[in-house]
């Protein structure tokens, strides 16, 4: 029997099911169906195994992290994302980059289609700089000043387009928690136990110290998926964040 405590740092883990096919994702969830708070199907796995499958994990009660990072004209985006809603996933996303009113109008209409259609509003949450860019990506694209600036910058707008929260590092979380609502989600990837390689990501942090920081939800794929017990990779991580919600 889990604790409250245990129950809680339980919700605010998402495991990316960072796979090819619907065969292998489904083996994941039957094995951490009762270990981790969702599951993010981003664009490799919905390509692969499209809206079906999605349908298919929400309508067994599974909570899904619909991670497709939506940024396009205003009306498109709103579309799309009423569509996501639709599917029942417990949670999108949309490129804050494509402005206030592109967020607005995503949000509206959500909120508009799951009153009508006595359907649960998906928590919508911003990217704002994806974490593959930094100072040196910026002048690039014509955008002056620090990335974290504009991160800081972007995870405002996405507050007051009305948006439930962003993605965003450890250290990201840090600076939005001054200025933002405490109800404001901050999901963070990146996310390595002690002990873990790497892989290809170069800011890591611990699932404790991203709790420490203000990160409410923590993205987690490669050290549980590739993990030789994944239920017990997921435990020890659920633990470390229990442990840094109490301290
Ligand atoms: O395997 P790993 O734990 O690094 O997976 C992290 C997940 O979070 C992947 O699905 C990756 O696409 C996603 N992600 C990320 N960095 C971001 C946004 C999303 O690693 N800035």
């Amino acid at each position: 029997m889990l604790s409250t405590e245990e129950r809680s740092a339980k919700e605010r883990l998402i495991v990316a099911l960072d796979v090819a096919t619907s065969d292998e994702a489904t083996r994941i969830v039957e094995e951490l169906r009762s270990e981790v708070g969702a599951f993010k199907i981003g664009l490799q796995l919905f390509t692969a195994a499209g809206a079906d499958f999605v349908r298919g994990l929400t309508s067994a009660g599974h909570r899904v992290f619909l991670d497709l990072k939506f940024h396009d004209i205003p009306n498109t985006v709103a579309k799309a994302s009423v569509e996501a809603a639709r599917l029942g996933v417990w949670m999108i996303n949309v490129h804050a980059l494509g402005g206030s009113e592109m967020m607005r109008r995503a949000f509206g209409n959500v909120a508009d289609v799951c009153e009508a259609e006595g359907l649960l509003r998906p928590k919508m949450i911003a990217v704002t700089l994806l974490t593959s860019s930094d100072d040196s990506t910026l002048p690039e694209i014509g955008i002056a000043g620090s990335a974290e600036s504009l991160v800081v910058r972007l995870a405002d707008l996405a507050n007051s387009s009305g948006l439930d929260g962003v993605v965003a590092s450890a250290k990201e979380a840090q600076q939005i928690k001054r200025s933002l609502k405490e109800t404001f989600m901050i999901v963070t990837p990146g996310i390595r136990p002690v002990g873990a390689t790497n892989n290809d990501q170069k800011r890591v942090i611990t699932p404790g110290g991203a709790v420490a920081m203000g990160s409410t939800h923590l993205v987690v794929g490669r050290p549980i998926l590739e993990a030789a017990d994944r239920v017990a990779a997921a435990r020890s991580i659920v633990s470390e964040i229990s442990l840094a919600m109490v301290s």
